[in-house]
């Protein structure tokens, strides 16, 4: 691919995703988000804000008119991004469920379960979902009688990343469609990595989830949408994430080499991400050296058991497992410009193929 001069788009938006109206029709090739998780304390309020019957439900103590009442206000998101993806287009949902006692009544609110059925309600396609095991600091394990049984509750350690797509598969006919595609591929050990159906990011290590912002604005780690960007969309395309937060979609989106939208409804998020996109050329950059460094001591590993390579990717030089890996090209990102309005311009360094 000609790389030279190489530069993505990202819109930041701050409003409502209840109203996408603005983004053309069949314009995104995925969506990467997590929604505020019903029933879970922190977002009452803005539930509350989004319909004040949800803070009624909860004031007489019904969970599951609250429950039902705050998945409504996030439905009428889903549909949007209905809309809104190209035919072919993928969503990848991170969410988890809640365990909460309103009043007498201590119970589970299956929030993976009821978006999957709002999905599938507006004609989504459901895939393979992944469970991403999180790291719990909980001391104690126990909810409900403790050593005594049948009264207690396993812990919810895990939260899922649910995969849908809009109708059929997409096709890559055109060469430059083809080529654009080789050159987004991913390392053979990285494939069957991310491909798996669990996920487990102890020892992930980002400078805000370091301090523990992350923890307290909800943020999902950079790796999780860093490797969904890269296994449902190709180079140049658009990915959209309707409840941006801090941003990290947008952040995987710029370091990916893929154009991004982000919408978030509270405007002070919009001042710490200009804050932050000054750093993703060095996360960027950081992760793709990384990479390298990890296919170089799996390659030698490989070939040290089996002898050397049959492929060799021609942008590095180095070897590879497959000849799907022989075009791949990882951007290195040279600057993220602020424009006005929201706009972040994203340049990438040429990435010269050596003579053929
Ligand atoms: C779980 S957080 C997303 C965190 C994000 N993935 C990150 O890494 O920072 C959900 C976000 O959605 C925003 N939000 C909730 N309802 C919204 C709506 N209707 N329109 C736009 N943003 C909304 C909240 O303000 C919150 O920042």
């Amino acid at each position: 691919m000609p790389d030279e001069g190489r530069e993505t788009l990202h819109q930041l938006i701050c409003g409502d995703s209840r109203d996408l109206s603005g983004i053309p029709p069949a314009s995104v090739d995925l969506v990467v988000t997590s929604p505020p998780y019903p029933m879970i304390r922190m977002w009452d309020e803005l539930f509350g804000r989004l319909n004040p019957e949800v803070g009624a439900a909860l004031a007489r103590q019904d969970g599951p008119v609250a429950f039902e009442l705050m998945h409504a206000e996030l439905e009428k998101v889903w549909a949007q991004l209905w809309r809104a993806l190209k035919p072919g287009g993928w969503v990848c949902v991170n969410v988890g469920d809640a365990t909460r006692r309103i009043g007498n009544s201590f119970r589970l609110y299956s929030n993976h379960t009821r978006i999957t059925q709002s999905l599938l309600r507006l004609g989504f396609q459901a895939l393979p979902l992944i469970l991403w095991r999180k790291q719990t600091n909980a001391p104690n394990k126990f909810l409900g009688s403790g050593m005594l049984p049948a009264g207690a509750y396993v812990t919810l350690e895990h939260e899922y990343i649910l995969v849908f797509r809009k109708a059929a598969g997409r096709k890559f006919a055109a060469p430059e469609e083809t080529a654009n595609r080789r050159a987004s591929a991913l390392f053979w050990e990285e494939r069957n990595a991310w491909y798996s159906d669990a996920w487990d990011f102890k020892g992930v290590r980002q400078s805000l989830e370091a301090t523990g912002s992350r923890e307290r604005s909800a943020a999902f780690p950079f790796e999780l949408a860093y490797r969904l960007v890269h296994m449902y969309s190709v180079r140049g395309d658009r990915v959209l994430d309707p409840f941006l937060g801090t941003g990290t979609t947008m952040f995987a989106a710029m370091a990916a080499g893929r154009h991004s939208i982000g919408i978030e409804l509270e405007e002070a998020l919009a001042e710490r991400i200009g804050a932050e996109a000054a750093g993703v050329a060095r996360l960027a950059n950081g992760r793709i050296a990384e990479r390298l460094e990890a296919h170089a001591a799996f390659m030698a590993a490989y070939e040290a058991r089996k002898g050397a390579a049959r492929h060799r990717n021609r942008r590095y030089g180095f070897p590879v497992v497959t000849s799907q890996e022989t075009d791949l090209v990882l951007d290195l990102v040279r600057e993220v410009a602020p424009e006005s309005g929201g706009l972040y311009r994203v340049s990438y360094e040429p990435q010269p193929l050596p003579d053929p």
